[in-house]
């Protein structure tokens, strides 16, 4: 499909002009500072899963990180995604530490703020396309209208409006994993998360599916952090952070943190050496001929 010929980014586009106050806004989506997190087996054995990891993801970034099975991927993206605390270490979400958040807290910032995307679609087999991507806003008791049209609006966004009435059954492994991205941004989240969103697909297909993230990305304006251990995948990135044994390349993560998501429409902000560069970017047009948010 056409990536260029996006609809109308409108579920995405206004992820970042939803965050709740100005504030919010120029937080980074998630920050990671020196996080471990320590599994314990046992009496006497500790896994020490991440052993000091520290990234920050600003508004709109896009970054993927690399590595070998056991590095610390699933580890790491639990803690991106607000499904896992650190063991030590300050992480925080638009500026909250989760620390100062009750469980019930980390699940609302999950349902509002975040999307996943996995390998395995994840998909309710016997449910339509249409109320699998509306499942997110049943749990923020969204009427039954304005979940189907925000689902019809989500789906439109990756293509999908005319498979609305399909079971996962019925849709190849490509437009199941767009249903699942329509999920994903259903609530007009500030940062995707993506798992080896290319891992149960053909190349040529996960590569479509990688064009469509980018596009929602660079369009829409979500921030979009993929984790694979596949270096072509993870190439597709501006920022590539290689992961090793619980390990950032730290020095590329710092890096990461200085560069503003790429512009499409805008030109990009002059180069400063500080790290107040992303925040300090100018909206995309997208973003500024987006509409206040209505929620
Ligand atoms: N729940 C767990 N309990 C104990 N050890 C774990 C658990 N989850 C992961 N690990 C260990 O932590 C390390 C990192 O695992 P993981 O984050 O799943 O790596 P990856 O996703 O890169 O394959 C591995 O050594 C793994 O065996
Ligand atoms: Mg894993």
């Amino acid at each position: 499909m056409s990536h260029n010929g996006l609809p109308s980014p409108s579920a995405a586009a206004s992820a970042a002009a939803t965050a709740d106050t100005t504030s919010a806004q120029a937080e980074p989506v998630v920050d990671a500072q020196d996080v471990t997190r320590h599994y314990v087996l046992g009496k006497d054995t500790i896994v020490e899963a991440l052993r000091g990891v520290s990234l920050t993801v600003p508004p709109g970034a896009f970054v993927s990180i690399v590595g070998p099975s056991g590095s610390g991927k699933s580890t790491l993206l639990n803690l991106l995604g607000a499904l896992d605390r650190p063991t030590s270490g300050a992480l925080r979400f638009s500026g909250r530490d989760v620390a100062d958040l009750s469980d019930a807290e980390l699940a609302s910032l999950r349902n509002t703020d975040i999307g996943f995307v996995f390998q395995q679609f994840h998909l309710l087999g016997r449910t339509p396309a249409r109320d699998n991507v509306a499942l997110p806003l049943v749990y923020r008791g969204e009427s039954r209208r304005e979940r189907r049209r925000r689902a019809d609006e989500a789906l439109d966004l990756v293509g999908l409006a005319h498979r609305r009435d399909h079971r996962p059954a019925e849709l190849s492994g490509g437009e199941q994993q767009r249903v699942a991205i329509a999920r994903a941004l259903v609530s007009q989240p500030r940062l995707l998360l993506a798992d080896e969103p290319t891992g149960n697909l053909d190349s040529q297909t996960g590569s479509d599916i990688m064009g469509l993230l980018q596009d929602l990305n660079a369009q829409a304006g979500v921030a979009l952090v993929v984790i694979t251990h596949d270096p072509e995948v993870a190439a597709l990135a501006p920022v590539e952070l290689p992961i090793r044994d619980g390990v950032l390349d730290q020095e590329r993560a710092t890096a990461g943190s200085l560069v503003p998501p790429p512009a499409v429409t805008a030109p990009p902000p002059p180069a400063e050496p500080d790290d107040s560069v992303a925040s300090q970017r100018p909206p995309s047009q997208a973003e500024a001929a987006e509409e206040p948010p209505t929620r």
